[in-house]
């Protein structure tokens, strides 16, 4: 595999936090079709808030990404669950302890660079963070609009608990898995 560079956003340097969060968007719009939205993608746009916003260094939640050749080419967030007060509402009594789920965020990989086992590294490193970080269960959730998306989750052993509906027959599902 190429050496790609692996590194953690310290939410120090607002420019990059800036370059993230525009990556994180252009890949929104490719694969969804849909623009930024401030109640859906609010996570990102603390990017370049002060100390990294959400997902800063700190209370257990990262950000990581991948260059090549300066430029971003993958990256993942990894944030408590109640970091969104709909989740902590909604799954706390899924969980016994809700303060010990991490939640998967902005897992995305850019075009060129699919397909290569790639994404096997970038999960490994997600599950290797949720260990430092004491989580007991991952949780994300994607849309059955991908089937690939939905098989690639389930293929690391994620399970779907629960569906909703959105519209034209496509769903969110809420995805976990145990560590
Ligand atoms: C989702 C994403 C990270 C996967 O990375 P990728 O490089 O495209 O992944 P691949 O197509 O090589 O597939 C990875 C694995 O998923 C599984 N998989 C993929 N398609 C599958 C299918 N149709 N059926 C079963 N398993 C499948 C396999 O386990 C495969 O592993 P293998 O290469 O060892 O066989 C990438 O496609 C991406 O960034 N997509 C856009 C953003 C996005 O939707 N992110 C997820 C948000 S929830």
């Amino acid at each position: 595999m190429e050496n790609y560079d692996f590194k953690i956003f310290s939410g120090e340097d607002k420019n990059l936090g800036k370059k993230l969060r525009d990556f994180c968007l252009q890949i929104i719009q490719e694969v969804y079709w849909y623009s930024y939205r401030k109640d859906w993608h609010n996570d990102i746009d603390t990017l370049f808030k002060s100390e990294g916003g959400m997902y800063a260094q700190k209370e257990r939640w990262c950000f990581f990404y991948i260059e090549k050749d300066g430029t971003i080419i993958a990256c993942w967030g990894l944030r408590n669950i109640q970091t969104k007060l709909w989740y902590t509402e909604r799954f706390t009594s899924r969980y016994s302890d809700i303060n010990t789920i991490g939640s998967i965020w902005r897992f995305y990989i850019v075009k060129d660079e699919r397909w290569k086992s790639l994404w096997k590294k970038l999960y490994q490193r997600v599950e290797e963070e949720a260990e430092k970080f004491w989580y007991t269960h991952l949780y994300l959730h994607c849309s059955d609009a991908h089937i690939k998306v939905k098989d690639f989750w389930e293929q690391q052993w994620f399970q779907i608990f629960e569906k909703d509906y959105e519209q034209d027959g496509i769903h969110t599902l809420h995805m976990d898995k145990n560590l």
